[in-house]
């Protein structure tokens, strides 16, 4: 077999597209002509009340409210609960800028507290050692889908009186210990932008327990209105967050194939963790065994180049692109680089496994998981081929 690299004018190793994203059917088609055909078309169709029934069912949770994307449902989380100038709310700064930015957006401060390395989740020793007299909330994301540790967080949480606002813009239908997430805390985010694992392009979904934070998250998202109220009384501080009909339609369609999706990705990300134990120098993400169901938004796996003849991370991602596996190296710095969120805007604590993580993370989108069984060999013998041919690269 040819063995030259892609990357030098070979073969690639892979030929046929992966499976596209997002992916769509009748179902999708009926449900936009059904919001079509009702005429109503925006946050107030029945298919926006129909969808938060069912996302909430699926993650055993009483109430969904739905909004537009899921910056806003932070944001929207975040001031139902009161939280505001001076006050502070632990954050990972290995996450998408929204994380960390809601918190701003509220006028109050991020603290960043340290990742775990192999889980690339918030250390709950860090979230401990960040918190002051003034912490207020803890945000962790469930990064790539796998849940953060519940058992360790909630009780510290408790401890210390902090609310924990989960961010499982990542996690749909991950569940911990067979509870889903997104009710386990206060209350959990979801985003629906085109990359999720559910998906209408845009939108967000906030879930919660409590009856009173539910009416307050459905008021500000819904103008500071009442649900019970009448459409021109405005008791509260709110704006229009509304999701339309048309997501909502998308959504329900896309969540009657959540769960096949969910076991086609884990039983393929199963495979390749069985491959990459074999092969020094790329470790997957730890997947806790009381992360029952992990959605692996991304498969995630810390590159260590010093095992591939010190081969640059950029060089090693760019050999497996040209053989058509289209890895990705996430975020190239922490947020607390970012400059809304450097200090004096935050609060940092260091940082050492953030920063390594934003060095060594090699990421593969959860689509290429949705391949047969047999199509994740390619991604081995992508990887076994550019590791073969280092001093090629070098
Ligand atoms: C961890 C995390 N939180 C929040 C968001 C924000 O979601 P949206 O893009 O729907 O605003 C995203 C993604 O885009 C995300 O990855």
């Amino acid at each position: 077999m040819n063995n030259k690299l892609a990357i030098h004018g070979g073969d690639p190793v892979r030929t046929r597209p992966w499976p596209g994203w997002p992916q769509w059917d009748e179902s999708e088609q009926a449900g936009l002509m059904a919001v079509l055909e009702r005429g109503e078309w925006g946050g107030y169709d029945a298919a926006v009340a129909e969808f938060e029934s069912a996302f909430a069912a699926r993650h055993a949770a009483r109430f969904c409210v739905t909004a537009v994307n899921g910056s806003t449902t932070l944001e929207t989380a975040l001031r139902a609960l009161g939280i505001g100038r001076g006050d502070e709310v632990i954050v990972p700064p290995y996450t998408f800028i929204a994380t960390a930015a809601a918190v701003r957006m509220v006028d109050a401060i991020p603290v960043f507290a340290d990742v775990d390395l192999h889980s690339w989740n918030l250390s709950v020793p860090a979230v401990e050692a960040a918190i002051s007299s003034r912490t207020k909330a803890v945000v962790p994301v469930h990064f790539g889908g796998l849940p953060v540790d519940f058992d360790r967080l909630l009780p510290l949480a408790q401890r210390h009186n902090l609310i924990v606002i989960e961010d499982a813009a990542h996690a749909h239908g991950s569940s911990w210990r067979g509870q889903p997430v997104g009710a386990l805390g206060a209350v959990g985010s979801f985003s629906f932008q085109t990359s999720k694992n559910l998906t209408a392009g845009e939108g967000g979904a906030l879930l919660t327990n409590d009856d009173d934070l539910a009416e307050r998250l459905w008021s500000i998202v819904n103008c500071g209105r009442l649900p019970s109220g009448d459409g021109y009384e405005h008791p509260n501080l709110g704006t229009n967050l509304r999701l339309s009909g048309w997501h909502a339609a998308v959504l329900s369609a896309g969540l009657t194939r959540l769960d096949d999706q969910l076991r086609r990705r884990m039983s393929n990300a199963r495979r390749l963790r069985n491959f990459l134990a074999e092969i020094d120098g790329l470790t997957p993400q730890r997947w806790d065994p009381r992360a029952d169901a992990h959605a692996h938004h991304l498969f995630l796996i810390r590159y260590e180049a010093e095992q591939f003849g010190d081969l640059p991370r950029r060089d090693f991602i760019a050999a497996l692109r040209a053989e058509n596996i289209p890895a990705s190296p996430v975020y190239p710095y922490p947020l607390y680089r970012q400059p809304p969120l450097v200090e004096p805007f935050s609060r940092v604590t260091p940082c050492p496994n953030s920063e390594l993580l934003c060095e060594q993370t090699v990421s593969l989108s959860q689509n290429l998981l949705l391949a047969e069984p047999d199509e994740m060999d390619d991604i081995a013998g992508a990887i076994l081929k550019v590791r073969e041919n280092i001093n090629a690269l070098r």
